[in-house]
């Protein structure tokens, strides 16, 4: 029996073209000096919940789960810089976490545990990976505020070519205005 087609799948906060554009363009020269690779405009992202290799039945099952998962929108403000050593990769990141952020992981990754994720052991670092294969960090890790006014989250699928991971978003969900009425 063939193998039961999988599809390596994520959720993630996904930037505009403008917004990862203003990333790219406000970073490029402080990230320089830690060496490795940049990571494309078009592939910024903020992954909320790596999900690995799923088959049909676990995509449909953690489209279910987002499909229940009532997150707030949220402004997040990316301020600083820094350098995962094992991963070696040099990131965008904020020094204050919105509690929608945390709040939308917490009840993300709850809703996803029936559908068989088990999340990292390490707690969230929500970070932008700018550059890759980066043996140092970067220059500077203070970074003048870029401010990102989150409305959804996506599905996103990872396929590796042999130029590197290649995104495509499958779905997005709206999140929902704090102090606004609530549309089912
Ligand atoms: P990174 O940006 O810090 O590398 C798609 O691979 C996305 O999922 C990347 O943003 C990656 O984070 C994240 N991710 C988290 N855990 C992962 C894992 N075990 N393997 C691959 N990617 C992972």
């Amino acid at each position: 029996m063939a193998p039961a087609e999988t599809r390596r799948l994520f959720f993630a906060l996904w930037p505009s073209a403008t917004l990862q554009d203003e990333l790219v363009r406000r970073t490029r020269k402080l990230v320089r000096g830690g060496g490795g690779r940049p990571v494309a405009p078009e592939k910024l992202h903020l992954t909320l919940a790596f999900l690995g290799s799923l088959d049909e039945a676990a995509q449909t099952c953690v489209e279910a789960a987002a499909d229940g998962t009532r997150g707030e929108t949220f402004r997040l403000v990316f301020d600083n810089l820094g350098h995962f050593p094992r991963p070696r990769v040099i990131w965008a990141g904020a020094s204050l976490i919105p509690p929608a952020l945390s709040a939308l992981v917490q009840e993300l990754t709850r809703a996803l545990l029936p559908c068989g994720y088990r999340p990292e052991s390490r707690p969230f670092k929500a970070h932008v990976t700018l550059m890759r294969k980066a043996g140092r960090g970067p220059e500077a890790t203070a970074l003048d505020p870029i401010v990102w006014d989150v409305q959804d989250f996506a599905l996103v699928e990872s396929v590796t070519l042999p130029e590197g991971a290649q995104y495509r978003v499958l779905r997005r969900w709206p999140l929902h205005a704090a102090d606004g009425p609530r549309t089912e």
